[in-house]
């Protein structure tokens, strides 16, 4: 079974354009493990701009419930995350002008850093993941820095998905990169961009066990329900 990891950061977006308490992401975080999520994903960026350190250390409290914190390669927030306790990290890239992440990580710029906060966080059993493109380089490198898990970044095959362009050789690099990082051990993941139709692609690559998918589920519950967005996930990802 393929699993589904549900991003609530835009829970807290909705919640702090109004800068009071509702809707309230320790509740989302409840309702959508009851709706079928098999884990929740929050990203605490520098600039809490949706998810704040409150929010990650009461949602990482809630018993019996899988969190996934996205973490930059910042102390600050290495050190928040630690003390935040997530049942999982992954490491993404961030850059303050960003609207979302827009690429994987620089692996080669990184190397050092990035290999030291896996260490920190294998000491103290939390699964680690690193966000990076489809690159058979990105991949070996990953395993070299000691990762438990990669996340492929889908944003430009979802894209092109959603141009309806021509998805050919960006499907082949995520398949040939998750093939790779199967083959030598690493857990493969996916995620970015993400609606109903490029899941359902990349939903035949069996490499791919867990997606992450955030934006489109939270603005389609809009017109339809979480019950039934996510309930429509859980079907496209294991069909
Ligand atoms: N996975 C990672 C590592 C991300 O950084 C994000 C965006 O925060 C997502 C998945 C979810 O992306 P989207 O909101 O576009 O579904």
């Amino acid at each position: 079974m393929k699993r589904l990891g549900v991003n609530i950061d835009h829970i807290a977006t909705l919640r702090n354009a109004r800068g009071e308490s509702h809707p309230d992401p320790l509740f989302a975080a409840k309702f959508v493990k009851k709706l079928g999520a098999d884990s929740i994903t929050i990203h605490l960026r520098e600039d809490r701009r949706h998810i704040k350190d409150l929010d990650s250390k009461n949602i990482c409290s809630i018993k019996n419930l899988l969190v996934n914190l996205e973490i930059s390669i910042k102390d600050e927030i290495v050190k928040n995350a630690i003390k935040i306790k997530p049942n999982y990290i992954c490491i993404v890239p961030e850059n303050r002008r960003e609207v979302t992440t827009e690429g994987g990580l620089d692996l080669e710029k990184n190397k050092k850093k990035i290999k030291s906060i896996i260490q920190l966080f294998k000491k103290r059993k939390i699964r680690t993941s690193l966000f990076i493109n489809p690159s058979l380089k990105d991949v070996l490198l990953s395993k070299q820095l000691g990762t438990d898990c990669i996340e492929i970044h889908t944003g430009r095959f979802a894209n092109l998905v959603k141009l309806k362009k021509n998805i050919q050789n960006e499907f082949r690099r995520i398949k040939r990169s998750s093939k790779l990082a199967n083959d030598i051990g690493i857990e493969v993941h996916a995620g970015h961009g993400l609606d109903y139709k490029s899941t359902e692609i990349l939903s035949k690559i069996h490499e791919i066990k867990e997606f992450n998918i955030g934006h489109f589920i939270i603005s389609e519950s809009i017109f339809f329900g979480l019950k039934m967005v996510i309930r429509k996930f859980k079907k496209i990802i294991n069909k």
